[in-house]
């Protein structure tokens, strides 16, 4: 048996599994555990299971003595220090598959909600602004034979090129024959899915921005650090593109004073992409099956780091 700590409570019947086989401590605050609290925990854990808002450092793994095993409740693994775990034989899980549907969604929401001005037009229709039917009122654009450009084809960037045939779009992808400015340069709409690396952090800075339509519109389903926020923020205010809508942010959520919060045309979710229940749930059993293999020394049905042969067969003794 095995100390476990989960960093949140999560959806579904998922965690009673890990509880059945190991000693399981559940963090039930509704916000994460501060770095002091999680290091605290960390310290004295074989296996933790952790969500994107924990840092998990090389601090944080060196000073974990009988660490074996982390879990991430997410895709992305960027809140993970995946070098210094590797180093110490330490398998780091993911949760690939289960949200891609879910997230493709979030990301045609805010695509439509955007070309359509859908929160000015809810906040119209509630604020007894609606007085009649007006020709020129709350014009937004065609979505239907638009030119989305898609950066990062992976999973979630193909079940949104899937989405948008249904809406006859062009779509533009990058890598290959399709150099990044050339995307840029003739989308309507932009839609990041790329991972969050230090190659890809601020990928849209003001130079790329400075490539987009000015009736473009930028989408972020991804992770906030992908986008230069200040010259996002520039760019609205300049009206150099036409709008961004972002589930994404660099922090999360965005202090009260962020410019970024009053730029124009601009729509702001609360990291929802993956947040249906079926996803989170099924999220929930892939982070539990991992650190269970994990902690049996077996490979991580989603495993994000390769561990050295020399690695697997310490885990295993
Ligand atoms: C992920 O999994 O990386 C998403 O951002 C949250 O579901």
């Amino acid at each position: 048996m095995a100390r476990c700590f989960v960093t949140r409570r999560l959806p579904g019947p998922a965690v009673s599994l890990l509880q059945e086989a190991h000693e399981v401590e559940i963090w039930e605050g509704r916000l994460p555990p501060t770095p002091a609290e999680l290091s605290e925990k960390a310290a004295g854990a074989e296996g933790l299971l952790t969500l994107l808002t924990d840092r998990i450092d090389a601090a944080l793994i060196d000073s974990s003595p009988r660490l074996r095993a982390i879990s991430n409740y997410a895709v992305g693994v960027d809140n993970v220090d995946i070098e210094a775990a590797t180093r110490r034989g330490i398998p780091v899980g993911n949760t690939p598959d289960v949200l891609t549907h879910a997230t493709a969604d979030l990301t045609f929401a805010l695509l439509l909600a955007a070309a359509r001005k859908l929160p000015d037009a809810i906040e119209a229709a509630s604020e007894g602004d609606w007085v009649t039917w007006e020709p020129a009122m709350h014009l937004g654009r065609e979505v239907h034979g638009a030119t989305l450009g898609i950066i990062g084809f992976g999973r979630i960037g193909r079940a949104v090129a899937a989405r948008a045939e249904g809406f006859e779009m062009r779509v533009l992808r990058t890598g290959r024959d399709q150099p990044i400015d050339t995307l840029l340069y003739e989308a309507d709409f932009v839609s990041l899915h790329a991972p969050l690396t230090p190659a890809t952090h601020h990928l849209i800075d003001a130079h790329a921005l400075s490539k987009m339509r000015p009736n473009a519109i930028l989408i972020n389903t991804a992770r906030g650090g992908l986008v230069d926020q200040v010259a996002l923020e520039h760019a609205l205010e300049q009206g150099s593109i036409a709008g961004a809508a972002l589930d994404v942010t660099d922090p999360e959520p965005l202090p009260p004073d962020d410019p970024l919060l009053r730029a124009p045309n601009l729509i702001l979710t609360p990291h929802i992409g993956s947040a249906t229940q079926a996803a989170r749930e099924r999220m929930a059993e892939l982070a539990v099956e991992n650190l269970l293999a994990g902690l049996e020394g077996l490979p991580m049905p989603h495993q994000a780091n390769a561990l050295s042969r020399g690695a697997e067969l310490r885990r295993a003794n």
